[in-house]
């Protein structure tokens, strides 16, 4: 029994940062985002009878067992489903580099919910691979979907959550522009950071209060396809999840100093030339520009020759996850 899926990055608007509850791995708060296409993850499971245990390897490299943990619980979770004890092999592979400071784990884990699914017999079932892929990390659960899509604020103990597709892809040809500034591993990963900032940040509980807010403001700019607002929104949400995460203590502080410098050259090109062009970042020191199609060309080369910026990508609005070699 053997399946490969494949399923694309994403990049959030409206940013999920918080837990309502952490073994579960809820988010506290609603976060929008846009599926990217061409980063890629591809996953194959295959069911070994012969095998003491899972084995995973990312990119060719085989996985400790502390570093599979999280794709182990998955396939445990498709196991009881599928009332199956086989372990299985997963060979997964990236096509845009681990280090580029475009998560992985979100595309890895949504292709691997699929893959697993069908793998053990099971129908495939976007909802139900979201709502597992969201177990390994929570953003993962928006990639099973293509185009716009939310994952809605959850409760305590609500392990139904799953994302929902808001728009297809050709809703709205909108850009990501990425300037990569750092390609070392970040420097906390997002679980300990959400965590860090939930425990000791003065700032937390005014997140939690102003980011539903802001993803009602983003999914009205989806909607009506208004760069302005979305910007401006985007901008925000950014912005808050960061203060909340640099108030904590001891602090985290994932800008950079290119990353400064990459903003200021956003905001030059919107303040000065009038570019609707406008800023969003994660749990890393990359700065991503969202634009309309037009802009994206002028925009990648100014940020490709803004001060310690390493590399450009443009990317666009992508495809749902999809199984492309199931079990006969
Ligand atoms: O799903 P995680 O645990 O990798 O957290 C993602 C957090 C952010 O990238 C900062 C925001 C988001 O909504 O993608």
């Amino acid at each position: 029994m053997r399946a490969t899926a494949v399923a694309c990055a994403n990049i959030a608007f409206a940013k999920y940062w918080g837990k309502a509850d952490p073994w579960l791995n809820i988010p506290a708060v609603p976060s929008i985002s846009l599926t990217l296409r061409g980063l890629e993850t591809v996953t194959t499971v295959e069911l070994n009878p012969a095998l003491e245990c899972d084995e995973i390897t990312i990119d060719g490299e085989l996985l400790s067992p502390p570093e599979s943990k999280r794709a182990v619980e998955l396939l445990d979770a498709v196991r009881a489903c599928a009332q199956s004890r086989c372990f299985a092999k997963v060979l997964s592979r990236n096509n845009f580099p681990k280090a580029s400071g475009l998560a992985s784990s979100a595309s890895g884990f949504a292709a691997l919910s699929v893959a697993a699914r069908a793998a053990y017999g099971l129908p495939f079932d976007p909802v139900e691979s979201s709502r597992l892929a969201r177990r390994g990390s929570a953003s993962a659960a928006r990639s099973l979907f293509g185009g716009y899509v939310e994952l809605p604020q959850g409760l305590p103990g609500d392990d139904s959550l799953a994302a929902r597709p808001l728009y297809p892809p050709e809703h709205w040809e909108l850009r990501l522009v990425v300037a990569i500034v750092c390609e070392q591993p970040k420097k906390m990963g997002s679980r300990p950071a959400m965590e860090q900032t939930r425990a000791s940040s003065p700032y937390y509980a005014a997140w939690l209060e102003h980011a539903p807010k802001l993803a009602q403001r983003i999914r009205e700019a989806i909607a009506k396809r208004d760069i302005e607002a979305l910007g401006h929104a985007s901008e925000a949400s950014f912005q808050a999840m960061h203060a909340a995460a640099w108030a904590a203590e001891p602090s985290i502080f994932y800008l950079e100093p290119a990353s400064v410098e990459a903003l200021h050259t956003i905001r030059s090109m919107r303040e000065k030339e009038g570019i609707p062009v406008f800023a969003t970042m994660d749990a890393g020191p990359q700065v991503k520009a969202i634009c309309l199609p037009e802009h994206a060309e002028a925009i990648a080369q100014r940020l490709s020759n803004t001060k310690g910026v390493l590399r450009v990508l443009i990317t666009q609005p992508g495809p749902a996850a999809s199984l492309i070699e199931s079990p006969s």
